[in-house]
């Protein structure tokens, strides 16, 4: 199907030449990776899945302002978007303690931190993406103080839209990563929200519960991840028109569940 150059392929989706000078085509894989690619599986139709709610995300961002490189999606697995120059940081915010911070600082999970954190993570596979420090990132020339600034406030922002728009659909939103990319634009650069937002990079658990309906249910071995992203996914409200990817049953979202987006 895809005839078209392969720019970049990455663990969980692959970057093609887009239609015009600029652009990209994001496909969306179904393969799971964590702990640096030491595990590995293919999980049928999580690429649809994740191609939709990263749409829907993306294009909720953009309508409040924060500039992203989503321009449209092509088909179930494939989005156009713009093509950037990546900045090699993975951006991650933290509303409650879980992951890799619980297991540095000694948290419990599920602990409220005392407010949103944002750490930066040198994305380098080889050195399994460690963790940075401002210092690090403008002596090493990765971004610069203020590239920084903008990152850190359009992080902040991002965040604050999406723990409204989760807890309107009864998740809580733990933590996510997030990667920005340069545009030039009439000779100015702009600082552009990149990459992806969806269950493979977001920690998401539902506000009853505590369920996890993110990647940890493949990282630990929970079960059901397919099912989770689905209900991430209904939640939404992105799948109810779509045709489901093979091996799913299309489900009305519950009447008791508030859709759409909360603003
Ligand atoms: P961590 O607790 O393992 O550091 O993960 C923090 C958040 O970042 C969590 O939502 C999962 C996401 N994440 C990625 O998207 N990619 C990664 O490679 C890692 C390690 C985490």
């Amino acid at each position: 199907m895809n005839r078209r150059r392969r720019i970049y392929e990455g663990k969980a989706k692959v970057l093609y030449e887009g239609p015009e000078p600029g652009t990209l085509i994001q496909h969306f894989k179904d393969d799971a990776t964590a702990f640096n690619n030491q595990k590995h599986a293919q999980i049928d139709g999580k690429g649809v899945i994740n191609n939709r709610i990263s749409e829907f995300v993306f294009e909720r961002l953009s309508e409040i302002g924060v500039p992203t490189h989503f321009i449209r999606r092509l088909n179930m697995r494939e989005q156009l978007i713009r093509e950037v120059e990546i900045i090699p940081l993975e951006v991650v915010v933290r509303n409650v303690a879980a992951g890799s911070i619980a297991e540095r600082l000694g948290l419990d999970e599920g602990m409220t931190l005392p407010r949103s954190i944002i750490e930066f993570y040198y994305k380098n596979d080889d050195l399994q993406d460690p963790l940075v420090s401002e210092e690090h990132i403008t002596a090493f020339g990765w971004s610069n103080p203020a590239e920084l600034d903008e990152i850190m406030q359009l992080a902040l922002r991002v965040n604050d839209f999406l723990v409204g728009l989760f807890l309107g659909v009864g998740i809580r939103l733990v933590d996510f990563k997030i990667e920005f990319g340069r545009l030039w634009d009439n000779e100015q650069l702009r600082i552009i929200l990149a990459d992806e937002i969806s269950p493979d990079s977001c920690r998401l658990w539902d506000i009853e519960t505590d369920n996890k309906l993110d990647k940890d249910r493949f990282r630990r071995d929970l079960g059901d991840v397919l099912e989770a992203y689905q209900e991430v996914a209904r939640r939404l409200g992105v799948l109810n028109e779509s045709r489901p990817p093979q091996g799913m049953v299309p489900v009305l979202v519950a009447s008791n569940n508030p859709s759409g987006g909360g603003e």
